[in-house]
């Protein structure tokens, strides 16, 4: 099972939701690949922003030598499971493909966790603060759809949007 973590830059959201997601499968026996891109690729091969590897180091989640990536059409094929991390993101990933295969493969992360609330919000040019808000909305999605791909549940084969 392979899953991309999407955001706007990959540089803020969506490293945290690849380095929390690869902590919580690693200790499982399933045989997973996490990894992350972005929509905007303005950051494309720097590190995360020191602030989201500052609150994921305080959670102990190493994600500093991750590097930022533009998502690509070649992603559809490789990965499985695409999670947006807010409508915008979702909106774009879902326009870069009309195969109804690869369109069922996109869901927002929070969604997909059974959350009433969709998004992820960005924290580029938000307050300090607001990084490890983005830290735990993630970590509870990510500690139920972990839960979930583990316990041989397949949402996907299920048809869950
Ligand atoms: P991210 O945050 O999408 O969570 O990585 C952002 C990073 C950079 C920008 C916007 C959002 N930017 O406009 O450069």
């Amino acid at each position: 099972m392979k899953i991309l973590m999407v955001c706007l830059g990959n540089i803020c959201r969506s490293p945290l939701a690849e380095g929390i997601m690869a902590g919580l499968l690693a200790e499982t026996e399933g045989d997973f690949i996490v990894d992350s891109a972005g929509t905007y690729g303005g950051h494309a091969g720097h590190p995360p922003d020191p602030r989201s590897i500052a609150v994921a180091r305080k959670h102990g989640i190493d994600i500093s030598g991750q590097r930022a990536k533009l998502i690509t059409t070649e992603d559809f094929k490789k990965f499985d499971l695409i999670f947006t991390m807010d409508e915008e993101v979702q909106r774009d990933v879902r326009r870069m493909t009309e195969n109804p295969a690869h369109l069922a493969k996109i869901h927002l992360l929070r969604t997909y966790a059974g959350e009433d609330d969709a998004v992820v919000p960005d924290p580029y040019y938000d307050k300090p603060e607001a990084f490890e808000r983005v830290y735990r909305l993630i970590d509870i999605a990510c500690t139920k759809i972990a839960a979930d791909l583990t316990s041989g549940l397949n949402k996907t084969a299920a048809g869950k949007q």
